[in-house]
């Protein structure tokens, strides 16, 4: 008995001990260099020696590699080198909105089950909020970081993608932070910051990266793949469209990654193009920090777009043009032979790992054990807690967009509604909340729960799936549903099999039999309508916005773990809803007119190219950029603005008409001037308002229509008035491109708006 007792006290310990070694002792280590405690020989390299600078560790490893090694060290699954007591490292790690588990760097596992899943930042970028868009960027470096430690992440995350939205059809919409260049420069500058925690000394705490650089918004569309498509973009269009965004990326957010993208841009592949890459992010933004392929692209370059005529030239073309890591293995197998038959020089591999290693040399990557090193307090506990989960539901709350509300019928009183029908195939949805990009979310809570937290509900999906077609359409039980119901919630739109990665739409149109699910269940309805979109692109949806029956619209984007709390939160009005949209709603006929390979900005009077975007777009959009409502008014009165400004053109423009000049230092160089605008809520009700300043410049070198060029999101109390202050730059924030991608200067008359304000600047020439 005693003797069996002990035995099985013996096994179970045995057992202990292998179930913490397969599950706990390997899965608690991170992945680190110079571990200097183990082995003290290690502390005689120079590049473990944390007293030296970067640079000269960087160079003391780099001299010690071999030429084949450092060839294994600009691919992102990186072998171990252990005579220097480095271990292998995966590059592939993402963190779109949260800590991912895309990538070959990341892993949950019983230890690290989850992690915060916040708004896909189409909606994040909706709250027009850059203190926002750090604070997720920092509460998801510290769930990153918590994972590394645990063996668990990478140090290096492919995020944000930041692309502009030329098309509401590409499929990748819900990742990108919409169609201006101003508000995704914000955007990624802001969330770069939040997540790399830059400091004095260089120091990051996970390395960040802009992404896909550059004119990329062409996914899989009526045949047309990314893979071979080639983007023909004007000067001008590249330099006011697609490249300011990743310059502030670059320039603002000090951002430690660049990708290059899959398309070519006339004719050149991106990851191929020694001026985008060299000339423009090294030498004119100079990145301090990495450039990486997207996942094949070089290999995609060869095989698939056959722009060099062997693989060690496309392996030469793509690290001489400035590529410094292959997501992939092609550079791996073919830069040897690229360097022996002199295609490419050893400088230019020592290059590429010189800029590998700085980044993960200042992510701590080399100092040792990370557990004692500034964030190795941080662990499982700091995932997923209270704070991260409330703020994904505070950035789906800031985002969510009032498109509708007729007689002002939100926000609904809880106790006046005995029963409110929740209809629609999105209504009860989970895992469509979080996109793609996606990781394992904390927790979920569905519309439907967010809903019924307020109000008993009787739910029916009138429509099988989100694609809906006829066979799926179960109109009796969602119109019965509506018929008894005070209310009808519906909620409607997309998911991923709808647009996503490789994905693009070729209509506007809600899916399927979806519009005629709505305007049958409003038809049928006792009572009034409230219908909420879920979707990154915008929807025709004239049929609901002149339906009558329909009282209210809201747009949710993909709102992320706990979407449903807050559409609940705004429905129901413990928050004003204060979301803009980050996009122009067009009309189904843009899908039918345009090709979505067209990657013109401006309009084409001529062929009748209604041009795109709120800065070009001719047409009437269903809904503009910028649009949204709230539950109270807001009411601006502008206090300050000059109605003059002088511009020292000299001699220049003194005897000849000038229409504009170069935006060059001596013009205008620290020029500025302030526009003083006071925003009072005159309404009843708590609320936030983005306040956005927009310009006009004069009618020369095709510029853009209207520029959003400063946005301020403001909190007031009900009568509560505050005073914004813009303060406009006018070399940087009044520039436009001429048609050679220069900067010029208009001179003249600039109209200025915010919200229904309007304001004349003359810009004049003087000695
Ligand atoms: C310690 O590091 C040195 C240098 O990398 C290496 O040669 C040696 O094998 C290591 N010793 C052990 C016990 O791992
Ligand atoms: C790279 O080399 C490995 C090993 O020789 C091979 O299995 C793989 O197919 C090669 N890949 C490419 C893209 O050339
Ligand atoms: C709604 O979805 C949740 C989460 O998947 C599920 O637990 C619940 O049963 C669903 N409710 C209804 C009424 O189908
Ligand atoms: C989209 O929703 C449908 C049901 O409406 C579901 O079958 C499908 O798996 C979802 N797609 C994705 C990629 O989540
Ligand atoms: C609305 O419902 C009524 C009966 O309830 C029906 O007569 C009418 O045709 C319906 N209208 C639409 C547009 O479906
Ligand atoms: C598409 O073309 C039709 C016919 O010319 C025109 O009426 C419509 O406005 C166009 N739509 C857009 C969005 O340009
Ligand atoms: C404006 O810039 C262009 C291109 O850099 C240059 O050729 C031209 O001389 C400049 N003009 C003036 C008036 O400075
Ligand atoms: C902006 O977002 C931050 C972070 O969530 C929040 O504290 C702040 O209240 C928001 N600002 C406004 C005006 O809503």
């Amino acid at each position: 008995m005693t003797a069996r007792l002990l035995l099985s006290l013996v096994f179970f310990k045995f057992s202990l001990i292998c179930f913490l070694s397969s599950s706990y002792v390997y899965a608690e280590i991170p992945v680190f260099a110079c571990d200097t405690d183990s082995n003290k020989t290690l502390a005689s390299f120079n590049f473990c020696d944390t007293t030296l600078s970067f640079t000269e560790r960087v160079a003391d490893l780099v001299k010690r590699l071999t030429l084949e090694e450092k060839i294994t060290h600009i691919i992102d699954q990186t072998p171990a080198v252990p005579r220097l007591g480095i271990p292998s490292y995966n590059w592939w790690s993402e963190a779109l909105h949260g800590v991912s588990s895309v990538g070959h760097g990341t892993k949950f596992s019983p230890l690290v089950p989850s992690a915060t899943s916040f708004p896909m930042p189409i909606l994040t970028a909706a709250s027009f909020n850059t203190t926002l868009f750090e604070s997720i960027g920092e509460a998801i470096s510290t769930e990153a970081r918590a994972m590394y430690n645990v063996g668990k992440a990478g140090l290096t995350f492919w995020s944000p993608t930041m692309n502009l939205l030329r098309d509401p059809r590409w499929g990748r919409t819900l990742e990108t932070p919409g169609e201006d260049p101003y508000l995704i420069g914000k955007y990624a500058s802001g969330y770069v910051r939040g997540l790399q925690q830059l400091d004095d000394e260089d120091r990051l705490k996970v390395a960040a990266c802009c992404k896909h650089y550059t004119a990329y918004d062409v996914d899989n569309w009526k045949g047309v793949e990314r893979y071979k498509f080639n983007a023909i973009v004007t000067k001008q269009d590249m330099e006011d469209t697609f490249q300011p965004a990743f310059k502030s990326c670059v320039t603002e957010g000090n951002v430690a990654s660049v990708m290059c993208s899959y398309n070519q841009v006339n004719g050149t592949p991106t990851c191929a193009d020694k001026n985008l890459l060299s000339g423009v992010l090294r030498d004119q933004w100079k990145l301090n920090g990495y450039i990486v392929s997207d996942c094949d692209s070089v290999d995609v370059l060869f095989n698939a777009q056959r722009y060099t005529k062997s693989p060690e030239e496309a392996a030469a073309v793509t690290i001489n043009a400035g590529l410094d890591l292959d997501c992939g293995v092609f550079l791996a197998n073919h830069t040897l032979k690229a360097i022996q038959t002199g295609l490419v020089k050893e400088v230019e591999i020592d290059r590429a790992v010189t800029q590998n290693f700085n980044v993960l040399m200042r992510l701590g990557f080399f100092d040792g054990d990370p557990r004692k090193q500034r964030y190795g307090s941080l662990g499982p506990k700091d995932i997923c807690t209270s704070a991260h989960e409330e703020l994904a539901r505070e950035a789906a709350r800031q985002g969510i967009v009032l498109l509708k509300n007729e007689n002002k019928f939100l926000p609904l009183s809880a106790k006046s509604i005995k029963l409110a029908a929740v209809i629609g195939p999105q209504a009860n949805v989970t895992h469509d909340m979080i996109g793609n990009y996606e990781g394992i979310p904390c927790s979920y809570i569905t519309p439907l729960q967010g809903l019924s937290e307020h109000v008993n509900t009787i739910y029916a999906k009138g429509c099988a799936s989100v694609l809906c077609p006829p066979e799926n359409l179960h109109l009796d039980d969602a119109k019965n549903a509506a018929a008894q119901a005070d209310i009808t919630i519906l909620i409607v739109g997309a998911n991923r099999s709808v647009e996503e990665e490789s994905r693009d739409r070729v209509s506007l149109l809600l899916p399927g039999q979806q519009a005629t699910l709505v305007s049958e269940v409003a038809n049928a309805s006792k009572g009034p309508v409230v219908l909420v979109i879920m979707s990154a692109g915008g929807f025709d949806i004239s049929f609901a916005k002149s339906n009558d029956k329909i009282s209210s619209i809201l747009w949710i984007g993909y709102p992320g773990q706990h979407g449903g709390a807050a559409l609940g939160d705004v429905i129901f009005g413990s928050y004003n809803p204060s979301g803009r949209l980050p996009i122009t709603w067009y009309p189904e006929s843009f899908s039918e007119n345009i090709s979505m390979t067209d990657m013109r900005m401006r309009p084409d009077p001529s062929t009748g190219y209604p041009g795109r975007t709120y800065r070009f777009y001719t047409g009437t959009p269903i809904y503009p950029f910028g649009y949204g409502l709230s539950y109270t008014t807001f009411k601006y009165s502008l206090l300050k603005a000059p109605g003059l400004v002088n511009i020292p053109t000299g001699t220049a423009c003194l005897f000849k008409h000038c229409q504009s000049i170069n935006a060059t230092s001596s013009y205008c160089n620290g020029l500025s001037f302030q526009v003083r605008v006071r925003v009072q809520n005159t309404g009843t009700r708590p609320g936030a308002d983005s306040v956005l300043l927009y310009f006009t410049p004069p009618h020369v070198h095709n510029a853009p229509r209207k520029q959003l060029i400063s946005f301020e999101k403001v909190y007031l109390e009900p009568w509560e008035a505050k005073n914004v202050v813009f303060k406009v730059d006018v070399c940087k924030d009044l520039s436009i491109a001429d048609e050679e991608g220069g900067r010029k200067l208009a001179l003249g008359i600039h109209s200025f708006q915010i919200g229904n304000l309007q304001k004349y600047i003359v810009l004049k020439p003087s000695l």
